[in-house]
Formats: structure tokens, C-alpha cells, sequence
């Protein structure tokens, strides 16, 4: 891209980024993180880009999920360890209903910057600037706290490159091996899916056997042992983005060497603001989400300028509206997408737009609206022909009391027991799993629809 440069964002419009006050530590801080090693390698977010376009096709299906923000306080390798497995187990329930490939991406190894709905907050009369996330500035409700720090960033780089590091290492080292499908379950899950679980990972394991005794599975054994699992976070904290940006050697394109995919907020994709003008010149996937203010005249705008090689895989819808408001905006837009005959991922988001205060104080989120929206989401795309293909959801292996409801039923006074996100509630491990087994179900009732289709 010649008319791109990456620090062209500085001269356009900017929205929910930290005013830095010490110019000359920002300054030093970016000097360092241009230095440093980018996280991933261009030929990686090359391959995750044709699968998302597989997966656009509706050849392979996108499981994406994650902390809302990852926190310092919370980096462990269990953590991480812990929401791999959820990730590893519902991809295998997805793959085990849909007979798709499932394409797998965490929310993690860089998710730190968050957007607020109000740049500050006040508790008993004391207004302070907003928590921004741990790349920027801290949780704590003190003014000091509340400074955004520049030096914040190389923590953040940091943990990312650790994160990223066991990520791999268990992706390619024999963790995420097929043979151990049944040693992906965590303890405290126990529910009436985890026993479908169980069920379904004896007949996964028969067929493994079975594969061996026939000599079938060594030629593919590659295939079984390792997974591909790529890094995704939302791209916000510009000063990061640009310093960890490289020029490929081998395509002559920019890559963004802080995760693989990228997306652009519901809060920041102003067509001719900064995080648009960012990325339209980076040459990873990028998300884009979209709520209920989405316009047709912006999408369309978005479209043009975040894809105009109209390139299968380098754009991913993320609709995020609510339980109830799905009819009210989906089918406007994708008939925008429809009419400019744009190749686009579509996926839902089920959590964003399900956000609600609980009667004891708790941000949080009734699962049932998470599972109704991804209904009406599969339901309004069989209806316009056009293909669901894939899903975002903020959640943890940890076992936390932060939305209600699910098997286990939770309720509002059980919120503060192991309530411990950063930002936004997430589903613990077996509503994860729960969840995982309604989207299989939708998306064998859509194989089944193409099968009978074929057949007539
Ligand atoms: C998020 O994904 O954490 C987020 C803030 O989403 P959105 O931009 O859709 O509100
Ligand atoms: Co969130």
C-alpha cells in the first residue's frame, strides 16, 4: 500500500485513547518496542487469513474467545493453561457437530486496552478517569492509579510474549494431542454437558483407535497431534500497534506483530478516524463489530476501505446487538454486504450487547440472552441465505461467578462469590461448554439443510 504509512493514524481523529502527559517517557517507551521482536510472523497471520476466508465459505468455523482484558495481577500459567482446554474442548464439540474444521482464536496474549462508555467514574463523590485496561493505566480507584503510564506498555509486551510462548508450546508440543481429548476436562465442571462431553470423546477416541488399527492415522499424524491456535485482541492502544508493526520481507506488505488478528471496536471504527486509517494499512485479518449504530452508508465505507482487494478472509463481521435486536440490524446489513458483493466472515458476539447491572450492583450477563442471541443470529442467516460463520465470546477456564444462569444455574446472589474480571463478565468453564454444544446444534441443523438441498 503506497499511500499508507503506519504512523499516518497521528493526523486523524482519535477516540478512546489515554492523553499521555509525560511525552518524553512515551516517547522512550515507543523507541524500546520498536526495538523489540514482533510476537507473530507474517506467514501466520497469512494462513489464519485463508482459513477465516475458508470459514466465510462456510468450509471451516471460527471459535474465538477470551478474557475481556487480561490482567497482570491474573497472568499464570494455569490461567492460560485453563482456558486453552475450554477453548481445545469446544472446538472439538464444533467440529464434532458441524464436520468442519474449526479455526481457533484466543482473545489473549494481548488484550489489554480497553474502551469505556464514559471517560470517567465516580464512587461516593470522588470522580476519577476510567480504568482503561492494564496497558494504560490501573484499576484501582486512587488518582495516582488512574494515570496512564506509558511504561505500562512493555508489561504488556511482556506478558504477551509469555503468554504467547506456552500457547505455542502447547498447541505444538503434545498437549492439544487428539489422543487426549478426554484430558481437556477440568474438575469443577461437572454438568450434564460434561457428561455429553464425556460421551463424545469415547467415540472420538474409538475413531482414533480404529484409524490406527487400520495403519490410517501415521500418514496424518501431524494433523492429530498439533493444533494451530493464533492470537486476536482489540487493536486500540495505537502507540503499541504502530511500534510492533514490521515490513514483511516476503510479500512487501506491513504486518501488526502484536497477535495475528486484529479487530476494531464498536466505540472506534469512525470511518475516517484513527483505528480505521491503523489498520486499512496492516496486512492481517481484521475484525470489525458491529452494533446497533452500525449505518449501511458507514459499513459500506468500511468495506471499501478496510478491504478494496475485496480479499476472502481479511474481514470479519463481528454482530454484536443484543438478544431481541438481531432482526432489527442484521438483515439490513447484510444485505448492504450482499449489494456490494463483499466477501465477509460473518460471526456473533453474543456478549457485548447482553451487558446488564444485577440487582446486587455486578455487571453482568444472563446467559440465557447469550444463547438467544446466537439463535436469532443462525436463524436470521438461514433466512437470508448467507453463512454464519463463526463466534466470539469472552470467557475463562476459571471457574467464576460472573454470568448468571447456565446448568448450574446462577443467580445474582452468587455473583460476588468468584467474581474476578478485570472488565466485563465472562462465561466459565461449563457455560462455555454449554454454549458450544446450542452452536453445534445450529450448525448440524444447517448441514442438514445444505445435505437436502444437494439432494433435491
Ligand atoms: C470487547 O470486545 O471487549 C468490546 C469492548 O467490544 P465492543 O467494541 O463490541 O463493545
Ligand atoms: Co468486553
Amino acid at each position: 500500500m503506497t499511500d499508507w504509512q503506519k504512523s499516518g493514524w497521528r493526523a486523524k481523529p482519535r477516540v478512546q485513547m489515554p492523553d499521555y502527559t509525560d511525552a518524553a517517557a512515551l516517547a522512550a517507551v515507543e523507541a524500546r518496542l520498536t526495538q523489540y521482536p514482533p510476537l507473530v510472523f507474517a506467514g501466520e497471520a497469512r494462513r489464519l487469513k485463508s482459513q477465516l476466508g475458508a470459514a466465510s465459505r462456510g468450509e471451516a468455523f471460527l471459535l474465538q474467545g477470551g478474557d475481556c482484558a487480561e490482567a497482570f495481577d491474573q497472568f499464570s500459567a494455569d490461567a492460560i493453561r485453563d482456558t486453552f482446554k475450554v477453548m481445545l474442548q469446544m472446538a472439538m464439540v464444533l467440529t464434532y457437530g458441524a464436520k468442519v474444521p474449526v479455526v481457533k482464536v484466543g482473545r489473549m496474549a494481548g488484550q489489554f486496552a480497553k474502551p469505556r462508555s464514559a471517560p470517567t467514574e465516580t464512587v461516593e463523590g470522588l470522580e476519577l478517569p476510567s480504568y482503561r485496561g492494564d496497558i494504560i493505566n490501573e484499576l484501582a480507584f486512587t488518582p495516582e492509579a488512574r494515570i496512564p503510564n506509558p511504561e505500562k506498555m512493555l508489561q504488556a509486551y511482556t506478558q504477551a510474549a509469555a503468554t504467547l510462548n506456552l500457547l505455542r508450546a502447547f498447541s505444538k508440543g503434545g498437549y492439544a494431542d487428539m489422543h487426549q481429548v478426554h484430558q481437556w476436562t477440568l474438575g469443577f465442571t461437572e454438568s450434564e454437558k460434561a457428561a455429553k462431553y464425556r460421551e463424545m470423546a469415547n467415540h472420538i477416541a474409538d475413531a482414533l483407535d480404529f484409524m490406527t488399527a487400520a495403519g490410517i492415522d501415521s500418514a496424518q499424524a501431524h494433523t492429530l497431534q498439533t493444533v494451530d491456535f493464533y492470537t486476536s485482541h482489540e487493536s486500540l492502544l495505537l502507540e503499541y500497534e504502530e511500534a510492533l508493526t514490521r515490513l514483511d520481507s516476503t510479500s512487501g506488505k506491513w504486518l501488526a506483530g502484536s497477535g495475528h488478528m486484529l479487530w476494531i471496536g464498536d466505540r472506534t471504527r469512525q470511518p475516517d478516524g484513527a483505528h480505521v486509517e491503523f489498520l486499512r494499512g496492516v496486512q492481517n485479518p481484521i475484525g470489525l463489530k458491529c452494533g446497533p449504530t452500525m449505518t449501511s452508508d458507514d459499513l459500506k465505507r468500511l468495506l471499501a476501505t478496510l478491504n478494496p482487494g475485496n480479499e476472502a478472509g481479511r474481514l470479519t463481521l463481528i454482530a454484536r446487538f443484543g438478544a431481541g435486536k438481531v432482526a432489527d440490524n442484521l438483515p439490513r446489513l447484510i444485505r448492504t454486504v450482499e449489494e456490494e458483493g463483499a466477501k465477509v466472515l460473518w460471526v456473533c458476539d453474543p456478549m457485548h450487547g447482553n451487558t446488564i447491572k444485577s440487582a446486587t450492583g455486578y455487571k453482568t450477563r444472563p446467559f440465557e440472552a447469550v444463547l438467544r442471541e446466537v439463535q436469532e443470529f443462525f436463524g436470521i442467516h438461514r433466512a437470508e441465505g448467507t453463512i454464519p460463520g463463526g463466534v466470539h465470546f469472552e470467557m475463562t477456564g476459571q471457574d467464576v461467578t460472573e454470568c448468571t444462569g447456565g446448568m448450574r444455574a446462577l443467580s445474582d446472589e452468587n455473583l460476588s462469590d468468584r467474581y474476578h474480571t478485570a472488565c466485563d463478565p465472562r462465561l466459565n468453564a461449563s457455560q462455555s461448554l454449554e454454549l458450544a454444544f446450542l452452536v453445534a446444534e445450529e450448525l448440524k441443523v444447517l448441514r442438514d439443510d445444505r445435505k437436502q438441498a444437494q439432494a433435491v
